[in-house]
């Protein structure tokens, strides 16, 4: 029987005001690392579309693209509960699309639960795929794969229709069936509402702290990318210059003849 933390865990820690953390995972070398570092949860988001392939958005990715990560994630590590993203043009086409792309992703990623990004208006294919066992995560707000139609990566909610609307998405989602709601680039103030109003846990990004947990991109959050500063991002580490300094130096040292020494030769 898996170890994994399961959607009943994730609702228990939300009841119990214990922050739920994930972080996105993409290979099963970090599947490791986070894994050993605690986080109750993995996604294995689309943002592999941005700092995997390096895409300006996450619109090319494919169904295929995220069972092969979860894949390498799922290898990786035990314990984390994990998600699976249904990448844009998976379950936008129908019902039945939706709940085949969503059963690939579980049977042939390895993963316990998808993601999907909107509202009301696939509460429907939510409803199919839950009554079929498949857990669903929501995802309202700065959803990213409606980048084009934001016109750009803006914080949603601000007004009262907007905030009035996304709170009757959630109800919605709720209604059929999500265990819990990724809450994305919206007002903190309105997140905490949403989360005080719902009963299932939220995530959020950019959101605030009002939430029952929180995610991040995980490259993100060590700095590998010295050109992303957001508003909502903590970078808890540089790796970027700290890649570049242990990859500069093995450089210099291949360059020199100071590596491999004899210490390094059989
Ligand atoms: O794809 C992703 O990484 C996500 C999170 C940022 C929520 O959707």
């Amino acid at each position: 029987m898996s170890k994994r933390i399961s959607t009943a865990k994730l609702r228990r820690m939300a009841t119990d005001g214990e922050k739920i953390v994930m972080v996105t995972c993409y290979d099963a070398t970090f599947a490791r690392l986070v894994d050993e570092a605690g986080v109750d949860a993995i996604l294995v988001g689309d943002s592999l579309g941005m700092v995997i392939q390096g895409h300006e958005h996450t619109i090319p990715v494919t169904l295929d693209d995220v069972i092969y990560h979860s894949r390498a994630v799922a290898r990786g590590c035990s314990k984390p509960h994990l998600v699976g993203d249904l990448p844009f043009g998976s379950y936008q086409t129908g019902l039945d699309d939706a709940l085949r792309s969503a059963a690939r992703l579980m049977k042939e990623g390895g993963v316990q639960a998808v993601k999907l990004e909107g509202g009301e208006p696939y509460a429907e294919a939510v409803h199919r795929m839950t009554t079929a066992g498949i857990p669903v995560m929501g995802h309202l707000g700065l959803t990213p794969q409606s980048v084009h139609q934001f016109g750009g990566y803006k914080i949603q909610g601000r007004t009262q229709t907007a905030a009035e609307k996304l709170k009757h998405d959630a109800r919605c989602l709720v209604e059929a069936g999500i265990y819990s709601l990724v809450l994305e680039g919206i007002p903190a103030p309105l997140a905490a509402e949403v989360t005080a109003d719902i009963g299932v846990p939220t995530i959020g990004i950019g959101a605030g702290g009002g939430c029952s947990g929180q995610v991040l991109v995980l490259y993100d959050l060590l700095g590998l990318d010295d050109r992303f500063n957001p508003k909502f991002l903590k970078k808890f580490d540089n790796l970027h210059q700290r890649v570049v300094d242990a990859v500069g130096n093995y450089a210099r040292e291949v360059r020199t003849g100071d590596f491999p020494t004899a210490h390094h030769s059989h």
